[in-house]
C-alpha cells in the first residue's frame, strides 16, 4: 500500500513538474474479502446480516455472474472464487480476509491466521469403499486412493502406516472405485446421499470440517482494526448461535 500510495505521488509530481504536490486525500481501499461459491456463500451471507454487515449485493451480482461486488455503504469488496482459491488470494494479500473450509485450510497448509470457525458449510472428510468390495489394508496390494485432498491423505495414510498410491481428481470421486479406478475414496460427505447412492460405506472420518475465516499476515497488521471489528462481529452471532 504504501508502496502504491509512493509511486502516485512520484508520477503526479513528474506531470505536475515544478508544482506544489497537494496533501494526499487517498483513503484506505476496502476491506476485501474473498468468499467461496457455492454452499458456504450463501450460509455465510445470512451471518454477515446477522453481524450487520448486508452482502445481499453479491447474490445478486453472483446471479449476474458478477465476480469482483463493491458494497460501498459497507466500504467492502466482495471476491467470489473457487473454494480452494480462497486461502491464496488471502495468502499473498489479493484479499484482506477470507472464508475457507478447514478441508480446504488444512490440505493447503498456508501462512494465514485463522482467528474465528464460522461454525458454518459443516461436513466430514471420511475414507469410503464399495460396499461389497471392502479393502483389507493389511494385504499386500496395490491400493489407490480418490481424492481431492491429495495432502490429507497422504497425512492419514502414513499415520496408519498404509501404503497406496493417491489419485488426484477435481470432482465426481464416488464414480472412481466404481469404474475400477481406486480402491477407496477420500471426501466430503454432507447428507451422504452421494455415498448411497454409489453404494459406498464410510470406514473412518479423518477431519471435522466447517467454515473459517482466513487472514493474511499482511493484512492482519495492516487493517486490524476493520478486521479485529469484523471478526468480533461474527464471533457475536456465532456465539449467540
Ligand atoms: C461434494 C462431495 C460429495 C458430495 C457430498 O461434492 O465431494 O461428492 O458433495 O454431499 P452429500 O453427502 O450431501 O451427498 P460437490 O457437490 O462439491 O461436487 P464435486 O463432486 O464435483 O466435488
Amino acid at each position: 500500500m504504501t508502496t502504491r500510495a509512493a509511486k502516485t505521488t512520484l508520477k503526479a509530481s513528474t506531470n505536475a513538474k515544478k508544482r506544489t504536490p497537494s496533501r494526499s486525500t487517498s483513503k484506505a481501499p476496502p476491506l476485501t474479502i474473498a468468499m467461496p461459491r457455492g454452499r458456504i456463500l450463501d450460509e455465510a451471507l445470512v451471518l454477515f446480516k446477522r453481524a450487520g454487515i448486508d452482502l445481499g449485493a453479491a447474490e445478486k451480482a453472483r446471479a449476474g455472474r458478477k465476480l469482483i461486488i463493491p458494497i460501498p455503504e459497507h466500504d467492502v469488496r466482495v471476491l467470489i472464487v473457487r473454494d480452494a482459491d480462497v486461502p491464496a488470494y488471502v495468502e499473498h494479500g489479493a484479499a484482506d480476509l477470507g472464508i475457507a473450509g478447514r478441508d480446504v485450510l488444512e490440505e493447503q497448509d498456508r501462512d494465514l491466521y485463522e482467528p474465528l470457525d464460522l461454525g458454518i458449510g459443516r461436513c466430514r472428510l471420511v475414507v469410503a469403499e464399495p460396499e461389497d468390495r471392502p479393502v483389507d489394508e493389511m494385504a499386500k496390494v496395490h491400493l489407490r486412493y480418490a481424492t481431492k485432498f491429495p495432502e490429507l491423505t497422504r497425512r492419514h495414510l502414513q499415520a496408519r502406516g498404509i501404503v497406496a498410491e493417491i489419485i488426484k481428481l477435481y470432482g465426481s470421486i464416488e464414480i472412481a472405485p466404481l469404474v475400477g479406478l481406486a480402491d477407496r475414496v477420500v471426501d466430503l460427505v454432507s447428507s451422504g446421499e452421494t455415498l448411497r447412492q454409489h453404494r459406498l460405506r464410510e470406514v473412518e472420518t479423518i477431519l471435522e470440517v466447517s467454515a473459517r475465516v482466513c487472514v493474511g499476515r499482511a493484512a492482519a497488521k495492516l487493517r486490524s482494526d476493520r478486521i479485529d471489528d469484523l471478526v468480533a462481529r461474527l464471533r457475536a452471532v456465532v456465539d449467540s448461535g
